[in-house]
């Protein structure tokens, strides 16, 4: 796995930004796998604006997010499905049809989950999954367990997540508990895998990818992953 530590979350924003756009370049029609939250709004900014200026297109791109909350609509604006609308599918010239998410207000999840991994089975798996870390180790909504989860499921967040995840609500009790998620075998398809931590992910970085392998610590896996890239920032 390669580390590579940059002086500033502009720096961590624009070299993840020049891997993801290099993919785009190399593949026209890639699967690019997509993280939400607050670690890769730097990397989508860059994004847009280079389609922006017309240095990158997105025509042909396919996109497989992975994961979302139980219970709310792709209208809610807590949703993740809205968070990649405004932050980038909106910005960018992807077709809608070829942005993929699961849907979180699905009446049945395990039916909702087996269509989901089928779905990025039959886009082939993506070429590039870009992740964030939760500061428990987590990667997508993989919370530390016993076990590392195959394939998509649904998960009961962490107390921790829900915590941390709150400072985007109005109140905590607003955070939904639940979520549908790619499991850990899912993100070991990817060809490539690029994950992004901003300067409060030190300790976790440390403990993932300096430490033991372990279900304890999700995004530990990615030390066996054969192409992982981790760019991460102190300050
Ligand atoms: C989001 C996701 C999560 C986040 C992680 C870090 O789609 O899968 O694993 O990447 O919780 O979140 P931020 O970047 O907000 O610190």
């Amino acid at each position: 796995m390669k580390i590579i530590e940059v002086e500033s979350y502009e720096k961590l924003s624009l070299l993840a930004a020049d891997m993801i756009a290099s993919q785009v370049l190399f593949k026209p029609d890639c699967v690019l796998g997509l993280a939400t939250g607050s670690s890769p709004l730097g990397t989508y900014e860059n994004l847009a604006s280079r389609c922006g200026e017309g240095r990158l297109d997105f025509s042909r791109v396919r996109t497989v997010n992975l994961d979302e909350y139980c219970g709310l609509t792709a209208e809610n604006p807590q949703s993740y499905r809205y968070f990649m609308d405004q932050n980038l599918f909106g910005r960018v010239n992807i077709d809608p049809a070829n942005t993929h998410l699961p849907d979180g207000s699905a009446s049945d999840m395990e039916a909702e989950c087996a269509r989901y991994e089928s779905l990025v089975e039959s886009l082939g798996w993506p070429d590039l999954q870009l992740l964030g870390i939760g500061h428990n180790g987590h990667i997508g909504f993989n919370e530390p367990a016993e076990d590392f989860p195959a394939r998509v499921h649904t998960v009961q967040l962490a107390e921790s997540t829900i915590k941390a995840n709150s400072r985007l609500f109005d109140r905590v009790e607003d955070v939904p508990t639940m979520a549908v998620t790619m499991g850990i075998g899912t993100i070991m398809k990817a060809r490539r895998v690029l994950l992004i931590a901003g300067a409060d992910k030190r300790e976790i970085v440390e403990r993932a990818f300096h430490g033991p392998v372990t279900p304890q610590v999700p995004g530990s896996i990615l030390q066996l992953h054969p192409d992982a890239t981790v760019i991460f920032t102190r300050s």
